[in-house]
């Protein structure tokens, strides 16, 4: 799967929200937390979203059970969120790229429209211009293709995937979604990537694959095989959430492998490193028409 970078890096600043100190101080005294500047000021934006939820939830007098917080609440995991489709799998073909483009831009789509809806990779695999269809290519590139070719990304149900080059059917009638903006994160700062997941989502990445990933079922990845720099990149995912277990921090990663991969089709894979390139190319898509 060979994969091509061709845009420009653009840097997108995150801002941090500051909110009541008292709940997050209690907090942090309850669970034993203690965090320098910088994971301080994430993990109570973190806190304080889960808070909101907590307190939005326990209001409603017709709820039969009761939310409250705990360990995980300055944690993010969006793999039970309603925006996001169920984990899918590429099959024999090199089209990692467009499933990791897909993914946050159902996401994005459905948090503006308030309902999920599929959209397809093969209208990439077989139309985007600039890529290689089953044999590789790169988000960023895709993102472009559907938001200045094709003027719009075609639903799954109209253009389903098939996991094999086949000439390009699309018209605009498919369009189920259109991109306004998108942009490249800036790369090896982890703590701005966990601020892209909390504020869009879901972010795009690019790894490099070894022997032992194909075989991960569980526990947080950490293979150094990866790391080694004369092993291009060669993978694409989504990252859809982030945490820590065993002292170990990790990123929530989706693959396009079928869920009967690794963790239900997830992977937990070492965060703050650069662990297999993973903090290398980010990307985001920051809103959609
Ligand atoms: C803050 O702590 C985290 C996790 O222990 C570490 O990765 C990071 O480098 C630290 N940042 C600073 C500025 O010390
Ligand atoms: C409870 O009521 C709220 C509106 O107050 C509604 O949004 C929510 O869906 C209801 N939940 C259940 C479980 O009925
Ligand atoms: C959500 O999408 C559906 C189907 O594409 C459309 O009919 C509906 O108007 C959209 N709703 C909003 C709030 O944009
Ligand atoms: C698929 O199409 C691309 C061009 O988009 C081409 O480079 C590649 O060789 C084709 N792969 C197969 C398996 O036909
Ligand atoms: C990394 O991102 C954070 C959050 O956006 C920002 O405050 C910090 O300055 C960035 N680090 C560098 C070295 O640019
Ligand atoms: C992504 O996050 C940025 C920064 O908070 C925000 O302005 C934007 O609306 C978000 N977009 C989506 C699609 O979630
Ligand atoms: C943490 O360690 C436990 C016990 O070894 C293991 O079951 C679990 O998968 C680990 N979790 C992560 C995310 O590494
Ligand atoms: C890195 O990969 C190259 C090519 O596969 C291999 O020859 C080399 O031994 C590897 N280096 C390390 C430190 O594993």
């Amino acid at each position: 799967m060979k994969l091509l970078f061709a845009f420009a890096i653009i840097v997108i600043g995150l801002a941090v929200v500051f909110g009541t100190p008292d709940a997050w101080n209690e907090y942090k005294n309850k669970h034993g937390k203690k965090f320098n500047a910088t994971d301080d000021a994430q993990r109570k934006k973190n806190f304080l979203a889960t808070d909101a939820i907590i307190t939005k939830h326990n209001s409603q007098k017709n709820g039969t059970y009761k939310l409250e917080h705990n360990q995980f609440s300055d944690m993010v995991d969006y793999r039970t969120h309603a925006c996001l489709s169920p984990v899918r799998d590429q099959k024999q073909c090199g089209s990692c790229w467009a499933f990791s483009a897909i993914t946050p831009l159902e996401f994005a789509r459905c948090k503006k429209n308030g309902t999920l809806l599929a959209l397809s990779e093969q209208h990439l695999v077989d139309c985007e211009p600039y890529d290689y269809g089953c044999n590789g290519g790169w988000y960023t590139n895709a993102w472009y293709y559907i938001k200045n070719g094709a003027l719009g990304s075609a639903k799954q149900s109209l253009y389903p995937y098939t996991a094999t080059n086949t000439t390009c059917k699309f018209t605009s009638s498919m369009v189920g979604a259109k991109i306004s903006t998108y942009g490249n994160l800036q790369p090896l700062n982890a703590t701005n990537m966990q601020l892209a997941v909390q504020s869009n989502g879901s972010i795009s990445v690019a790894i490099t694959v070894t022997n032992s990933f194909f075989y991960y079922s569980g526990g947080t990845y950490n293979d150094v095989a990866c790391d080694n720099k004369t092993i291009p990149i060669n993978h694409a995912v989504v990252i859809v959430g982030y945490g820590a277990a065993n002292a170990t921090n990790y990123w929530i990663v989706r693959n396009s492998w079928g869920t009967g991969w690794g963790q239900a089709g997830y992977v937990f894979i070492q965060r703050g490193v650069n662990k297999c390139k993973i903090e290398q190319y980010p990307a985001v898509i920051l809103s959609v028409v």
